[in-house]
């Protein structure tokens, strides 16, 4: 019997021996002093009418053994002999007050799984199970995925879908009897990632609302679900769930060994989804990979240059980016032999010597001498059929060996789990990084996986295929400790807690259309904390919408994110590079803060308008950032509470970074004030409660509001 507490959170656990291990609850804090028999008999069901003759409980891994008619937690079979296992606890081991380790066994059936159960201080909970095959003859493993039992009072789901430049769009929904599945067969998280799949009380908010979310910490093949089936499960009313998908003959296990899951995450609150995603923020930045520098301000030569790659325009790009205070300039797509567009080059990661005769030495040696950081685009993965390396190894590409996959972006898939592969892949990155100084990489992978299978076996591949790049990423990052790297893949089609484990941001979206962006940061931020979600300034007509968005709006939004620029600043006016250096100096200012802060969202905001906020853990200061969308259904759209303060301080309020100027009529009273040098001053409790009244603004305008308190926090208790 075990419990573990962490912020607030806890984790009943019954791994009695001789028994399956059952989670009990994850939750609410249960106090000091749990009894786990207590917490068993409260959750015990009744025995039906037509039903088993005792009580189901569902186990850590459910199964039918344990009356579980469930989508099993576990599945196999051995020369399609099937895998019924019945778990029982071997051993326990609680190593300090937060990780559990629990070996269970079914010798009849030859397997045995260590289930590895962890509370972080942050009060997330993280599971993973491995199952070892104990039996003299091989085993194919095809379920095995972690879960943890909701409550009956949980009525609504959320999660999320999306396409390439609409990431992150959140589905919500009654969550009835039945089971919410989500498979991801894409060989990459996906642009229709689920990201967090939350169960959760009627009407659950950012600010109310009991909640439980999952998600998978992996890039490969995964799934999702909430299962709730008529009988319950266990003492639960049903089952949050995760794991890797897996593929016939993937997983295949020879006498002795063992394959382990992807660790898969849970959070919980009762102060809705932002206790829930602060929680998971916590958690990341707890991480050895989080990165603890600044986040330097970033110019991308995408949107800018796109393939024109030439000496002179990427020099006058440079010398303007760091006349504004740029500090990291980035070469995208473009640079390698035969890239004179995207249908060709890919594999050949040699620096193209007819566009570059003196290699980007000429171009790099300027960028460090006006005192930016270097970064350069690859997309190790993959390969054009049109490249010295699909031509010289044909037999590198995934695929069944008789023919190929579609093509996708002209590109197909290498099979990086073949040694031979990923060496190649890594000597090319590691004399280039070498020789170059490269001090950040944008990793893309343009496509997803299809019939992603050996070449030599036509085994399927995506779970080694992921491994591999994982390994690839944490072996180019020893050798080279200072590199860091983004995860992109076609905007954002890879964005999860696996990835982010061994790379420093991630590419949210192809669309630098600020008024799409909002709406994408937002629910991204749900699962990855602010700094690690790049957002760039993009040109005055966004190239994916056609939307012409005011350059305060574009500023506004990359501020509140890990900031850069993808736009061609040498076409920008005086009065543009004057704006743009003020907003990089405004982003240095707060970056300190909009990277460590808790981010807080507002419910019940006007219709089409979004409030974005980060508030130091302390209640010390804060920002908001006020946006609208569309218009306003209304002549004056009411009062916008600020979220994050501490009632009983007063702070100083003061509007920042000059994104917005009202127009016509007459701004709010407040508005004057908050515009001056020392802004006004007011509660929290106003500010947070009562709220301040909205300036009349167009879609695509916003507002920054600065909030500092004038006096440290009452800690006296009285
Ligand atoms: C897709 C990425 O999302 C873009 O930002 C850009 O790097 C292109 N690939 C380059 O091919």
């Amino acid at each position: 019997m075990s419990v573990m507490r962490a912020a607030g959170a806890c984790v009943v656990v019954d791994a009695a021996p001789g028994a399956p291990p059952r989670l009990l609850h994850y939750g609410a804090d249960l106090g000091p002093d749990v009894d786990v028999a207590a917490v068993a008999d409260a959750l015990e069901r009744p025995v039906p009418i037509s039903s088993f003759d005792v009580p189901v409980r569902a186990g850590l891994l459910p199964v039918e053994a344990d009356g579980w008619l469930g989508r099993p937690g576990l599945t196999g079979h051995r020369h399609g002999r099937q895998l019924l296992p019945r778990l029982a606890v071997e051993s326990v081991q609680l190593e300090g007050e937060s990780r559990l380790s629990i070996d269970s066994v079914d010798e009849d059936a030859g397997v045995g799984v260590r289930s590895d159960v962890v509370l972080e201080p942050a009060g997330v909970l993280r599971l993973r199970h491995t199952v070892t095959n104990t039996a003299d003859d091989p085993l194919e493993i095809t379920v095995v995925d972690a879960s943890i039992p909701f409550p009956a009072i949980t009525a609504e789901l959320l999660d999320f879908a999306g396409r390439w430049s609409r990431e992150r769009t959140p589905v919500r929904g009654p969550l009835g009897v039945g089971t919410r599945l989500r498979e991801i067969r894409r060989g990459r998280t996906g642009h229709d990632a689920p990201l967090l799949m939350v169960v959760g009380t009627t009407g659950f908010g950012f600010r109310r609302g009991e909640v439980w979310g999952v998600h998978v910490e992996w890039s490969g093949d995964q799934f999702y679900a909430a299962e709730r089936p008529a009988e319950g499960a266990g003492g639960g009313a049903g089952l949050l769930r995760g794991g890797e998908l897996l593929r016939p003959g993937e997983i295949k296990l020879a006498p002795g060994e063992a394959y382990s899951t992807p660790w898969v995450l849970f959070t919980w609150s009762d102060r809705g989804l932002d206790g829930a995603s602060a929680r998971i923020h916590r958690y990341v930045r707890s991480r050895p990979s989080h990165p603890r520098r600044p986040r330097p301000v970033v110019l991308n030569t995408w949107e800018a240059v796109y393939f024109d790659h030439d000496l002179g325009r990427l020099r006058r790009l440079a010398e303007t980016a760091a006349s504004i205070g740029v500090e990291r300039f980035v070469l995208d797509d473009g640079w390698f032999r035969h890239r004179r567009d995207d249908t060709a080059g890919l594999g050949d990661w040699f620096v193209d010597e007819d566009v570059w005769p003196d290699g980007l030495h000429p171009l790099f040696d300027t960028v460090r001498g006006l005192g930016m950081e270097v970064g350069l685009w690859v997309e190790p993965e993959m390969v054009n059929l049109d490249s010295d390396l699909a031509r010289t190894h044909p037999d590198w590409i995934l695929g069944p060996p008789e023919r190929r996959p579609a093509e996708w972006r002209h590109q197909q898939v290498l099979d990086v789990a073949n040694p031979a592969v990923s060496g190649y892949i890594f000597d090319r990155l590691d004399t280039l990084v070498t020789e170059y100084g490269i001090d950040f990489l944008k990793w893309d992978h343009n496509r997803d996986l299809s019939e992603a299978v050996s070449p030599a076996t036509g085994v399927a591949a995506s779970h080694r295929q992921t491994a591999a790049a994982y390994a690839l990423l944490d072996r180019l990052r020893a050798a080279h400790p200072g590199l860091e790297i983004e995860s992109c893949s076609s905007g954002g089609a890879r964005v999860d807690l696996g990835i982010l484990a061994r790379t420093d941001r991630v590419w949210a979206s192809d669309t630098v259309d600020a008024v799409e962006r909002q709406p994408i940061q937002r629910w991204t931020s749900m699962l990855v904390p602010p700094e690690l979600i790049g957002s760039h300034v993009g040109p005055p007509v966004a190239h994916t919408t056609g939307r012409a968005v005011e350059l305060g709006f574009r500023c506004l939004t990359a501020l509140i994110a890990h900031a850069g620029i993808e736009w061609d600043v040498t076409t920008a006016s005086e009065a543009e590079l004057a704006r743009l250096a003020a907003w990089i100096e405004l982003y240095r200012e707060l970056r300190p803060l909009l990277h460590s802060g808790q981010v807080v969202r507002a419910d019940d905001e006007p219709d089409g308008v979004l409030v974005h906020g980060v508030a130091a853990d302390d209640g010390s200061a804060a920002v908001h950032s006020v946006v609208r969308l569309i218009t306003a259904g209304e002549s004056t759209p009411g009062a916008v509470r600020l979220p994050g303060l501490d009632d009983a301080r007063t702070y100083r309020v003061r509007v920042r970074g000059g994104f917005f100027r009202p127009g016509r009529g007459r701004p709010p009273a407040w508005w004057a004030a908050a515009e001056s040098e020392g802004g006004f001053a007011v509660t929290g409790a106003i500010l947070g409660r009562v709220g301040l009244q909205l300036p009349v603004l167009l879609p695509g305008q916003g507002f920054l509001l600065h909030t500092t308190a004038e006096q440290p926090r009452d800690v006296s208790g009285d």
